[in-house]
């Protein structure tokens, strides 16, 4: 018999003769004729109840189908007096496997730090089964907002030998023993410095400049020893790259997909965003109303330290023109002043990488942020230089290895476009749209400065 997933058999329009359902014990209470367990499957929040009469198949091992325990259920499946429209009338209920008292999911109610300490067995509980399943419908809108604008997704390298940031935050890689002696390079195995890459950014460029309009979305590292509830050493990203297009455009991009992904939230029905409403964050259906509805403010750079010095708001930062914005002036910005995401752009080109465009100021350079209430910045993207002269000059400047870029430069040298591009965070996207407050609670299995379990 086909096994049914606990969320159809909540979902069906009739009753059913005969029906199998398979998961994992919830809560048990026996009465003297008969037992009731909530089974969940994980495939919703709902866990179905199943009523299994003492004397059915399988019932002598009902004293072990404890918290935890898998089990298989044939039965019918009849309308029910509780609050749930269905629940199971069992004809055989089998013990798949025992669950003893150590399991440490007995109780309802755990804080979120000590389940990162289990962080294999989390996904059984209410709440990271609801970030999870977001997390994979998310996967898919993302894919679904590029794939009906027409762009081509790109999968860029996750072994490199660029810092596209410049931010000397790279992993190495590397075959070689640490602790040998006499470690050159031109031994190791790409027989060059290598790392894991901190963003598709610069492979992602070349993809556009021959098919116009490209994303990447996978895994990126920073070695940032940054110990805070939005940075993860292995993170995923979101990177469109459109070619033929400036800052502007490239701001209406961004602003589109922060709607998309906001959209796509409140019209889940699976009972995932309600919990998140509910449980996790009060103000998270109006946040997404608002961000879905109202237009994001566009205020550059020297605006917003403007508005930040005469604010007379006490900073830990002191805001000055030519610092880079730390996370309380963002959220200051999104949170107090404006009230809604605003996009930040025109950045003083000395805290920006080498491949933004220079304005016409010569002092500011094609950056643009995106800020959202709860979050901070969750985009960072820009308007690429595509003159020769001016990024060649942009590598001699910062001490780059010049021949490393030729490629790069190649595109500049060969039918050059002006050409943009932002990267999402997609942790942070989860974040805001779940109202969860940690990275660490929207990762699998975070990797974070002297953490790496599991
Ligand atoms: O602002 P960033 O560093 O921009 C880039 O990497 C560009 N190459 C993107 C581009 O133009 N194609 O990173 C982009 C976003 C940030 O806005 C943030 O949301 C996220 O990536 N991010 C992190 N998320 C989690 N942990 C970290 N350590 C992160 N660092 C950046
Ligand atoms: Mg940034």
């Amino acid at each position: 018999m086909r096994r049914t997933l606990v969320k159809h058999a909540l979902d069906s329009v009739t009753a059913q003769d005969s029906i199998l359902v398979e998961g994992w014990v919830r809560t048990r209470r026996d009465s003297k004729a008969f037992s009731f367990l909530e089974i969940n499957d994980g495939t919703s929040l709902a866990s179905i109840q199943v009523i299994a009469d003492a004397g059915i198949p399988g019932y002598e091992n009902i004293g072990k189908m404890t918290t935890g325990a898998s089990v298989s259920v044939q039965g019918k499946l009849v309308e029910s007096p509780g609050k749930q429209k269905w629940e199971i009338q069992a004809t055989a209920i089998e013990l798949v496997g025992t669950s003893p008292e150590s399991y440490p999911l007995q109780k309802k109610g755990h804080s979120p730090e000590f389940l990162r300490t289990i962080a294999h067995l989390r996904p059984r509980t209410n709440l990271f089964g609801a970030v999870f399943r977001t997390r994979s419908r998310i996967a898919a809108a993302v894919h679904k907002f590029f794939l009906d604008r027409d762009f081509v997704w790109v999968h860029t390298p996750i072994i490199t030998a660029s810092d596209c940031e410049g931010a000397g935050e790279m992993f190495h890689v590397t075959t070689l023993d640490p602790l040998a002696e006499n470690k050159s390079y031109e031994k190791d195995f790409f027989g060059k410095a290598a790392s894991l890459t901190v963003s598709g950014q610069l492979e992602g460029e070349t993809f556009a400049c021959a098919l116009s309009n490209i994303y990447t979305f996978g895994p990126t590292f920073r070695a940032e020893n940054s110990n805070t509830s939005r940075h993860a050493a292995e993170f995923w990203m979101i990177e469109p790259e459109i070619a033929f297009c400036d800052i502007y455009g490239d701001m209406d991009v961004a602003e589109s997909f922060i709607k998309h992904i906001a959209n796509t939230m409140l019209a889940d029905e699976s009972g995932d965003f309600d919990f998140f409403c509910r449980f996790v964050d009060k103000g998270l259906k109006a946040r997404l109303e608002e961000v879905s509805q109202k237009p994001f403010v566009r205020c550059s750079y020297t605006e917003a330290i403007d508005i930040m010095l005469a604010s007379g708001e006490k900073f830990e930062y002191p805001p000055y023109w030519g610092m880079d914005l730390q996370s309380e002036h963002e959220r200051f910005l999104t949170e107090r002043h404006f009230k809604c995401p605003v996009i930040v752009y025109n950045y003083p080109k000395e805290i920006k990488p080498f491949y933004m465009r220079l304005n016409e100021d010569g002092k500011t350079v094609t950056a643009m942020d995106v800020l959202v209430p709860g979050i901070g910045e969750i985009i960072g993207g820009s308007q690429r230089e595509e003159r020769l002269d001016v990024l060649e000059g942009n590598i001699e400047r910062l001490g780059m290895d010049a021949e490393a870029y030729y490629w790069y430069n190649d595109l500049r040298r060969y039918g050059t476009v002006p050409h943009a591009g932002f990267g999402v965070g997609f942790e942070r996207l989860i974040m805001f749209v779940t109202g969860v407050q940690n990275i660490r609670d929207v990762l699998p299995y975070p990797r974070t400065p002297r953490n790496c379990e599991f």
